[in-house]
């Protein structure tokens, strides 16, 4: 088989075998193939497309690169979530305890990861003690005992899209479905999971500006789930504004808490009933959605939930007194006000500048290095469509220096009053199933 064959035959519009994905997926994984035939090959795939099969084959390809998570002596069905990225995105924190609280056996790895603010690990350390290094044994009978255990990323993962992501950033190609869709969906499977929920976000702090776009990321998706045996749900959810109120490691955390009290934003608390649902019934948990929404209320409103977030926080070293008790979490030495300039409705919160404004307090990593500051942040008290009067404040910033003079101009520059009402946005634009 010859690479050249391979590009000219996707340039012309036509499907490749399964043998041709393999061949180049490895071949580019192994070195053999050389980045120019690769970056040619990418640019063809980014205007002729992919089909269904050609999808499925891709993703099984770049799983097969490189090791895969055994999962396997973890009783029941293994159900992951991914997100395709926001800001103040506290979901993983409220979902872990609240699906494990019913049953649904939550094994979850995590990164660090650069961003806005720290990932998922980071956001747990907020736990005085709390630590994710433990061993593959421990964390099995961790998730067998608890339904629930977190371990830092390890082993060697799709290797293969860790090559072919770097190389489209730098091509023009990474904004193609079938790259993007395979991309994500075998960093999932490699991980181990049996049932895939995604939240695909929508809107002007997304990676898909557009529903549309959206939509057939949502449904191409759930198609490779479906192709390669492992059930998949999603939903498109509102990403013009950040998710909750709070932006920022310590501060999502005490959100979290909140919010498998029963007493957390209303959207954050709508959108991870309603991911919760799907990963429930996916687990075979509920016989249908509607019961798997019922049984989620039920774990929040009798405290289930979050007993579950303190076996799962002291199983894994840390003071689950934290819970009861949220000013135990690091705290910021300033709390800021932005006062409104006008009074009116807010018509825009800019998401990606918001959590732009969070990292320059230091909730965030710029590079890999750089060390985060769990307790600062954002928290939000308006959204929009609601109402401000002028001097109210819009949002409280949490910082441990005293001038904030940048951050409250990038904040004033983004968020948008208007003098007449504005509507509120839609959380949810579409579930799949
Ligand atoms: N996120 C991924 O993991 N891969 C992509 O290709 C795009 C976003
Ligand atoms: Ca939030």
């Amino acid at each position: 088989m010859r690479i050249i064959d391979i590009i000219e035959k996707k340039r012309d519009g036509h499907e490749l075998s399964k043998e041709e994905i393999e061949f180049f997926v490895n071949g580019y994984t192994e070195n053999t193939i050389p980045d120019y035939q690769i970056s040619a090959l990418l640019m063809a795939i980014y205007f002729q497309g992919m089909n269904e099969r050609e999808r499925g084959d891709l993703t099984t390809a770049m799983v097969e690169s490189g090791d895969q998570i055994d999962l396997s002596k973890i009783d029941g069905i293994k159900v992951d979530k991914h997100s395709t990225g926001g800001v103040g995105d506290t979901t993983t924190l409220v979902l872990g305890p609240l699906v494990a609280s019913v049953g649904v056996p939550v094994a979850k790895m995590s990164g660090r990861g650069l961003g806005h603010t720290g990932g998922t690990i980071d956001k747990l350390e907020s736990f005085s003690g709390f630590h994710v290094e433990i061993t593959n044994e421990e964390f099995i009978q961790l998730v067998n005992k608890n339904k629930i255990a977190v371990i830092g990323q390890s082993g060697n993962l799709t290797p293969a899209d860790k090559k072919l992501y770097a190389l489209r950033d730098v091509t023009g190609t990474v904004n193609s479905i079938p790259l993007i869709a395979s991309s994500i969906m075998s960093k999932k499977i490699a991980a181990g999971a049996d049932c895939i929920v995604l939240d695909v976000k929508t809107g002007s702090g997304a990676f898909m500006k557009t529903l549309d776009d959206s939509r057939e990321l949502a449904h191409t998706m759930v198609k490779i789930g479906k192709h390669v045996g492992r059930n998949t749900m999603a939903v498109i959810s509102d990403m013009n504004q950040p998710l909750g109120f709070a932006i920022g490691n310590a501060l999502e955390v005490k959100e979290a808490i909140a919010t498998l009290r029963g007493e957390g934003p209303q959207d954050l608390t709508e959108l991870c009933l309603t991911l919760g649902s799907q990963m429930v019934y996916l687990g075979k948990k509920a016989a249908s959605i509607e019961e798997a929404r019922k049984r989620l209320e039920e774990s929040i409103k009798s405290g289930k939930a979050l007993e579950k977030m303190k076996t799962f926080i002291s199983a894994q070293g840390g003071d689950p007194s934290t819970i009861d008790n949220p000013d135990l979490l690091p705290q910021a030495k300033y709390a800021i006000e932005l006062p409104s300039k006008q009074a009116g409705w807010v018509s825009e919160m800019g998401a990606d500048e918001i959590g732009h404004a969070a990292m320059l307090l230091g909730a965030g990593r710029k590079t890999k290095d750089s060390t985060i500051d769990l307790s600062v942040g954002i928290v939000l008290k308006k959204k929009i469509g609601d109402y401000v009067e002028e001097r109210e404040s819009l949002l409280t910033i949490y910082s441990n220096n005293e001038n904030v003079d940048e951050v409250k101009n990038k904040l004033y520059e983004c968020i948008k009053i208007s003098s007449e009402e504005v509507a509120k946005l839609p959380l949810i634009y579409e579930v799949i199933s």
